[in-house]
């Protein structure tokens, strides 16, 4: 079926408008209506006889991976690698028959993604792919599928791709801390009830469009922009960074709050806007010194963060967003809506042609 805009101005507006409804869709996808675990075709994965996962991918569906990392290290205690695909296939990495090879992408047909899954084949124990496209060359050649459920996406830029590709995969590490005996059965069900309450609560984070839109205009001036973030912020951070650079054509960077000091602070002065995404977590004291380092140096700070976090912190910060509070662990899947949004409304500010930015494609099937 054709595909049109459903009345936004850019398909970028409406995926990024459709991601409550999607993410519904996905977790109902992986654990029914009401159940509590879930079931996986073809034999599913055994978590427990690996010692490694190897996660291979490109572009936006390399940061879902980086995020992921967080993720089953954190709830399954498994050690994970994560590369981008034309890295991995042409170092010749150990992949043994205790690595389960996870291959994450929205088309299914990125070269160097399909390249680095056939160098696993005869390799690994398992070859799981998480896509949007089921019938891609990347989901016919795994031994397991895992589709993300986002629909049809047309913009350039990848929004709902990107949070469907977080959900589906939080929804496999916490089977694996499931499987591996890590998370103890009373977060593990919380877990599951706090991705049921999804949609809600980022339809509460899209009522930020205005603010964004307003701040964008404003964004849209800077000639770089640096985003910074720790722990799980950080993948989204470069995430943020990705999708600026992308469709405004900003200069903008990301990184680990913590690396500020070595030397991307050099770069700070009241010309550049830097977001900071802090969710009041364990890390966010950390973050805000970092943040107060950018600020002492006439930083022009914009903090995302939940209101205990914005009321604890927003002494001489420039602005804020303020989000719903969420488990900490699911904060990745809703500050991505933030970073698009200003993404989105700084290039729409900007003139660019947003759905179809410049010398990009939204599959790229040669090297
Ligand atoms: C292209 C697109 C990106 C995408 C990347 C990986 O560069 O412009 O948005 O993240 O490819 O695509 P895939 O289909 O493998 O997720």
């Amino acid at each position: 079926a054709q595909v049109d805009k459903a009345g936004h101005k850019h398909f970028m507006a409406k995926e990024i408008a459709e991601q409550p409804q999607v993410i519904g869709n996905a977790v109902k996808h992986y654990f029914g209506d009401s159940g509590q675990t879930i079931s996986l075709p073809d034999g599913g994965i055994d978590f427990t006889g690996v010692d490694r996962l190897v996660m291979v991918a490109c572009g936006t569906a390399y940061y879902a991976c980086l995020t992921a990392k967080y993720w089953f290290e954190q709830i399954a205690r498994l050690p994970v690698e994560v590369d981008v695909a034309s890295e991995f296939r042409y170092r010749e990495p150990p992949v043994t028959d205790r690595t389960v090879a996870v291959f994450v992408s929205q088309s299914g047909e990125t070269a160097d993604t399909l390249a680095a899954l056939r160098y696993c084949r005869d390799k690994a124990d398992r070859i799981v792919s998480v896509v949007n496209v089921a019938e891609s060359s990347i989901a016919r050649e795994s031994d397991l599928a895992l589709p993300i459920l986002a629909g049809t996406e047309i913009g350039v830029a990848s929004t709902k791709a990107f949070s469907c590709q977080l959900t589906v995969l939080l929804t496999l590490a916490l089977e694996a801390g499931r499987q591996r005996g890590t998370l103890d059965e009373d977060r593990y069900e919380s877990l599951v009830a706090a991705l049921r309450g999804l949609p809600a609560v980022l339809g509460r984070a899209l009522d930020n469009n205005a603010a964004a839109e307003e701040l964008s205009l404003q964004i849209a001036e800077a000639q770089d922009i640096l985003f910074l973030g720790r722990g799980l912020m950080y993948p989204l951070a470069l995430e943020g960074a990705l999708k600026m650079k992308e469709i405004s054509y900003i200069h903008a960077e990301a990184y680990a709050s913590g690396e500020l000091k070595h030397g991307p602070i050099a770069l700070i002065d009241k010309h550049v806007p830097v977001v900071v995404m802090a969710p009041r977590d364990a890390l966010f004291d950390k973050t805000v010194s970092n943040m107060q380092e950018v600020m002492a140096r006439g930083g022009k700070v914009l903090l995302i963060s939940d209101l205990a976090g914005i009321e604890a912190a927003q002494d001489g910060v420039w602005r804020s967003i303020e989000m719903p509070s969420v488990d900490p662990l699911l904060t990745p899947i809703l500050y991505a809506l933030p970073a698009q949004l200003l993404a989105y409304h700084t290039a729409v500010a900007k003139g660019t042609d947003v759905d179809q930015p410049r010398n990009l494609a939204k599959s790229v099937t040669v090297e």
